[in-house]
């Protein structure tokens, strides 16, 4: 494979959605030989301008490249494209930036494989603006020796944050998931809690500073609850579930009361009550990743 210096070595992306021209942007701004392809046309005026290859077909797009990107909208379009030309591909690292769940990723691994593609599935943790800067967040699962091969190229990227996880390929994804969570369930409690004070008038900006207190003095119990969550013990040193269920039992019926949406409080008290019926009442909220391991009752 290539052994041009990383600033030298030619990378092929498809798909030049709003992400996939961020990548071939970040990838030519480093000086990389960088051939581009999408469906559409006219996605790729502005690269070619900046010195991109536009290819005339998938075939000849991936052939260009030791190295070739896939960031589309999902991994149907990945194997609509990629599948007519795997004969092409054997032998390139193909990198596949596409959201996707872990079982899409371990079985396009197992795709890859039988037609002697090297494979590496990625998650970015970013928006395209942010790609190629310090903000950008990249993670990468397969082949460590190919991500190795291919790390500094890649770390164009993500200046500061390009992170190989391990050799399952899921993993990349089943971490984009996890992050996602986290995401959602934080911008809906913010949101909720919004809805609540918007009863009294308080506007957003004025709740956004102490929101963000809150979620800062939030984020400081996962790392203690991480360690508790390993060791299977769950001590109250902070708050039991019992208190934890007072609590909740106020934000429900002040949701009611005001009229706002209770689905959020509903669900929190629930699960808590799940917890205390499962004897965690006295232990802290960490003990609720029990409930979390199974399936919804
Ligand atoms: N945007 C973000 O902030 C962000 C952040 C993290 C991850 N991602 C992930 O990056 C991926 C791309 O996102 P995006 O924001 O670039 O989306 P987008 O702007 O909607 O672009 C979608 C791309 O997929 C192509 N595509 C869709 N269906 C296709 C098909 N059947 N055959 C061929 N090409 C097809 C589109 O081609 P056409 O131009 O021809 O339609 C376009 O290039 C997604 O998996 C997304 O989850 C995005």
């Amino acid at each position: 494979m290539s052994t041009l210096p990383p600033s030298q070595a030619p990378v092929t992306v498809v798909g030049l959605g709003l992400m996939g021209q961020a990548l071939a942007a970040a990838f030519l701004a480093k000086g990389h030989p960088t051939t581009v392809w999408n469906r559409s046309a006219g996605k790729s005026d502005e690269l070619v301008a900046n010195g991109a290859t536009l290819a005339d077909s998938v075939k000849s797009a991936v052939e260009a490249s030791p190295l070739v990107v896939i960031c589309v909208s999902d991994y149907d379009a990945v194997h609509g494209l990629l599948d007519p030309v795997g004969s092409s591909l054997a032998s390139r690292t193909l990198v596949n930036l596409t959201t996707a769940s872990s079982t899409q990723a371990r079985e396009t691994a197992q795709w890859a494989a039988k037609l002697d593609i090297t494979y590496l599935d990625g998650a970015i943790l970013a928006l395209p603006q942010a790609i190629g800067s310090a903000e950008a967040t990249l993670l990468y699962s397969g082949p460590k020796v190919a991500f190795e091969q291919h790390q500094a190229t890649l770390q164009v990227l993500g200046e500061a944050a390009t992170i190989y996880l391990d050799e399952d390929h899921g993993l990349s994804a089943l971490y984009d998931m996890s992050v996602l969570s986290i995401m959602w369930g934080v911008l809906n409690s913010f949101l909720h809690a919004a809805a609540l004070l918007e009863t009294a008038n308080v506007k957003a900006t004025t709740f956004a500073e102490l929101a963000t207190t809150a979620i800062n003095v939030t984020a400081e119990y996962a790392s203690a609850y991480a360690q508790q969550i390993d060791e299977g013990e769950y001590p109250a040193t902070d708050a039991t579930v019992n208190v934890h269920v007072g609590g909740m039992t106020h934000l429900l019926e002040e949701s009611q009361a005001l009229g706002v949406n209770t689905e959020l409080p509903r669900f929190f008290l629930e699960l808590a009550k799940r917890a205390v019926a499962d004897g965690d009442a006295e232990n802290s909220y960490a003990a609720l990743i029990k409930q979390f391991r199974k399936p919804a009752a």
